[in-house]
Parts: structure tokens; sequence; C-alpha cells
């Protein structure tokens, strides 16, 4: 018998354009995890499609129990016990939870003893059970599409859970979780390690990655870099392999002193009794604002209430000391706002469009002759510059966005909301999903913007991100502002206790 229930050995694959991976490989162990890193593009969910049989392979053998085995699709996949959840979500939302579970395995019965039909009774039953025990509290005849991106997420995990598979791929599962639903996803993997389920994690949260793995391959641009065993590693470690170099620092300086107060936002209230309540902050020009709090502070909320994605009952927002009548996002842009959305990956990326067109499609306008003919070199040159300003890995600016890797396309869209040069730019999440080498590219953006003059609100989750970028923060807990804090002052602490004072 093999040490390895599965072994991928001297993978390459390429696409027009791209080597995404490079003689890589992988060996996976029964009842461990095993942490797949890499910078964004570095070829981790290739490699992964590949195993679950949706891209073939240009060259390499995939091995289970030490024989060799070909995985054509993904059908055959599933039926050789490999499930994955996939980086980008595909469920059917107008469906119940049970049916998006069991789809294209529904369970069959025979009406009158011969004509088969769906058994809709076992079907329900059998997701009740499957969410029992995952720990999910839905209703297994609620429709997919009522659901928030976490608990679609989480829906996915569990149907890859129901296969019953001996390999289990999570492609970035945490991205949008709470840190509630990521203790309970942890505790799902602690429950199929113990059956024997070899796991692959594919995350850029180190500190997920040194408490769940067992093992770690690192990749760089489809190439394998090593295998060590997680407690012979360190984020350091993790990252100089990554990279390929050591990162000396981790946000770019600031020298820039904030202006005038050129945002201001006055009392703002939702139209939601549960949602942001009597909020108050401004900005200055030149300045960055930071803002934390818990999951579920209502952060995302109030800003979308600004930015017209939300209604507000109450409360006043202001440019330059004018006041602004922003009734939907178009109002908004138009008057100088940009916003860059948490789920960029649902709502911003326009999947069957170029590079190009993504980065250029909200400030056409820009790039008129005679006010109606769009001139392509000059949208071109906008293009290239946003290419090479964020280091986007794609083989040309005409390549789909679809198939640039997660990191990169998040990217582009923040290259969009560049290209309309707003005055006052709204950043929800900047760097989710972004490793620490791109990571880095992206505050430097952010600081650039900064000393131009703009003024920049960013919502982060990320605590090092918060007190590393912010001249000033404002925490909020449960929809109210409770304090700002000097970005030079702030620390964890401070911020915890006011991200926590519930009243
Ligand atoms: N279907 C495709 N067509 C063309 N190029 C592709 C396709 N899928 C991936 N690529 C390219 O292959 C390379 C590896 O991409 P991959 O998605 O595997 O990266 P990744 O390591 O998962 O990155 P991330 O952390 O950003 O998700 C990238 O350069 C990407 O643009
Ligand atoms: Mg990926």
């Amino acid at each position: 018998m093999s040490e390895y229930l599965l072994e991928m050995k001297d993978v390459s694959k390429a696409f027009p354009g791209v080597q995404a991976l490079n003689h890589a490989q992988l060996k996976l162990k029964a009842g461990r995890v095993h942490a797949l890193m890499g910078e964004n593009g570095a070829g981790k969910s290739t490699l992964m499609k590949c195993m679950f049989g949706i891209y073939k392979m240009d060259q390499g053998q995939i091995y289970m129990d030490g024989k060799p085995v070909t995985i054509s699709d993904p059908i055959d996949a599933l039926s050789k016990g490999i499930a994955m959840v996939h980086q980008e979500l595909q469920p059917i939302p107008a469906r119940p939870i049970g049916e998006n579970i069991y789809l294209g395995r529904y369970p069959i019965k025979k009406l009158f003893g011969f004509i088969p039909i769906v058994d809709h009774d076992k079907l329900y039953k059998d997701t009740e059970e499957l969410l029992k025990k995952v720990k999910l509290p839905f209703d297994p005849r609620q429709h997919v599409g009522t659901l928030s991106t976490s608990q679609m997420q989480l829906v996915e995990i569990a149907k890859a859970v129901s296969i019953n598979c001996r390999i289990l791929i999570l492609d970035e599962p945490t991205s949008s979780l709470t840190q509630r639903e990521v203790e309970s996803l942890f505790s799902i993997i602690e429950d199929l390690k113990k059956d024997g389920v070899a796991i692959v994690y594919i995350s850029h949260k180190m500190d997920e990655i040194l408490r769940i793995s067992n093992e770690v391959t690192i990749m760089r641009d489809g190439n394998y870099i090593g295998t060590w065993e997680a407690s012979e590693l360190t984020t350091n470690t993790i990252i100089t392999k990554m990279v390929g170099r050591e990162l000396t620092n981790l946000f770019p300086k600031r020298e820039n002193i904030p202006g005038e107060v050129v945002f201001e936002v006055e009392d703002f209230t939702s139209i939601n009794p549960k949602s942001f309540r009597n909020v108050s902050f401004n900005i200055r020009r030149g300045e960055i604002l930071g803002v934390g709090g818990l999951v579920g502070a209502q952060r995302t909320e109030l800003m979308e209430g600004i930015f017209g994605i939300r209604s507000h009952i109450s409360g006043t927002v202001k440019l330059n000391g004018k006041e602004m009548r922003i009734t939907r996002p178009k109002d908004a842009i138009d008057q100088g706002v940009a916003m860059l959305t948490e789920s960029r990956r649902a709502s911003g990326i326009m999947g069957v469009l170029s590079v190009a067109d993504n980065i250029s499609i909200s400030s056409l306008k820009k790039y008129l002759d005679y006010g109606f003919a769009i001139n392509n070199g000059k949208v071109e040159s906008l293009v290239q510059d946003n290419v090479q300003k964020m280091n986007i890995k794609t083989p040309s600016s005409k390549t789909l966005i679809q198939s640039l890797s997660g990191g990169n396309q998040q990217k582009v869209v923040i290259g969009r909301w560049l290209a309309n040069n707003p005055d006052v730019l709204i950043l929800d999440e900047p760097t989710r999903g972004i490793d620490v080498g791109a990571k880095y590219e992206i505050y430097c953006i952010i600081a650039e913007l900064a000393k131009q003059g703009k003024s920049i609100l960013m919502i982060t989750s990320e605590m090092a991100e918060l007190l590393g970028m912010s001249d000033r923060i404002m925490v909020m807990c449960d929809g109210k502002c409770t304090g700002f804090l000097d970005g030079k002052e702030a620390n964890q602490e401070k911020v915890m206790n006011l991200a926590t004072k519930f009243d």
C-alpha cells in the first residue's frame, strides 16, 4: 500500500500565453490537511482543477493508493471519491438547498412500483440530516438565493461532505465566512480528518494555514517549490518561499498630511432598524479613514447606504460642502464617489468580457472622440497603465477576465474604479483573497491615491491592515459608530474595545 492516498506527479498545463503548471506535484495522506499555497496566479486552482477532471493535464500522472488513474471529468472524480468546493461558487439561487446539494443525483423512488420519480421526502430528509451533521441551522426547503454569500459557501461545503469523499478540495473556503462560521468549518474539517479524509486547503490567510494544516506545499509561477510539515514553518518562512524573496515592508511609508474636510456624512440611519444608526464621520483630502469592527457591525451596509445601494431614512452626505443627492449608485459615481464592493466576485466582474473591457467599462465616457467614438488607443493605454501599475498577471488585455486567477480578477476591478478618477473612494475589504506580495502593491496604490489628494474610506477586517494603513480609524459595533482613533495611537486592544462596545 502506498503511503499516499493520492499523488500528482510532474503535472504541466499551458493555457494560451501562460504556462500555468510546470512540473507541479502534490502528495496527499489520509486524515491530514494539506495546505496549498502560492501567490495569485501561482497555479493552485489549476492544479486542483486537473485533479478534479475539469482540465486535462498536458503532462503528468495521478496515482490513487499507489495505482495510476485517469480522471476524465468531474463526475469521474466524484465517483473516485474526490470532491471540490470552488473558489467561484455557482449555486442555483431559485431552488431549495436540498436540490442544490443533491443536484444531478436525486434519490429516486418508483411510482406504482415501476415509474421512476424523484423521492422528495428522502431528498429533504437526507439534507436535514446532513445539515445537522455539519451543524448548519438551515431549512432544507429554503431557497439558496435567500442565503448570504458565506452561508452559500457553507452549503457548498455541506454538499462536498455529502458525497462521502476520500479527498476534499477547499479552494479559499473562508474568503467570505465570519469568524464563527470559520470555526464551524474547522470543526467539520476535524471530523472529516478523523474519518480519514485527505483535505486540500487553499487560502491566503496565514493564521488559518498554520492552525489547521499538517503539511504545506508551496508553488510559485506554476512550479513546485517544496512541501514541509506545517510545524516547521512560520508566516515569514512561508512568505519568503512563496514570493521568492524576503518581504521587508508590509506597508508603504506615508508622509502626506491630510488637508481640509472633503466628505461629510451626518446622522446616517438605515431604513432597517437593525442596521446602521446615527452614524456621522468625515474624511479629509488625502486621508485614509479605516473602518474597523467585527463582522456584522453593519459597515458594508452603511457604505452601501451612502452609495445608494441601500435605503436610508435620515442623514446627509456632503462633498466639498455641498449636499449630495444619492438615490442610486450612478448618482454617487457621477458626483465623484466610487465604491469597490465586498462581493466583487459576485457583482463586480463581467466574466465574458476581456480584462480591457472590465477596466474601462465605467469610464468609457472619458475616452470618446467627438463625444461618441471610442478612442481605442487611449483605452488601451489606460488598460496597459493599470495592468502594469498593479502587476496584473494576464497574457494580454484581450484575455477574458474569467480566465485570470482570483486575485488578479480583483486587481482588475480595483483598476476600473481608479480609471474613473473619483474624489472619494470607498474600499470594502480591498485585499480580500489577495496574496501577500500583491497586497503590498495594492497598499502602495492606495497610499499613492491619498498622496494625490483623494479621500479614502477603507473597511477592513484585517487588524494589521487597519492599523498599518489608516490615518484615522472609525470603529463600529452593532450598527453604531463607537469611536474614532488616531492611526498612530491605535492598537489592537483599543480597536477591539470599541468593536465590542454593545449597549
Ligand atoms: N481557463 C483558463 N484560461 C486561460 N488561463 C488560465 C485559465 N485558468 C487559469 N489560467 C491562468 O493560469 C495561471 C494560474 O491560475 P490559477 O487560477 O491556477 O492561480 P491561483 O494560484 O489559483 O491564484 P489565486 O490565488 O489568485 O486564486 C494564471 O496565470 C491564470 O491566468
Ligand atoms: Mg485560485
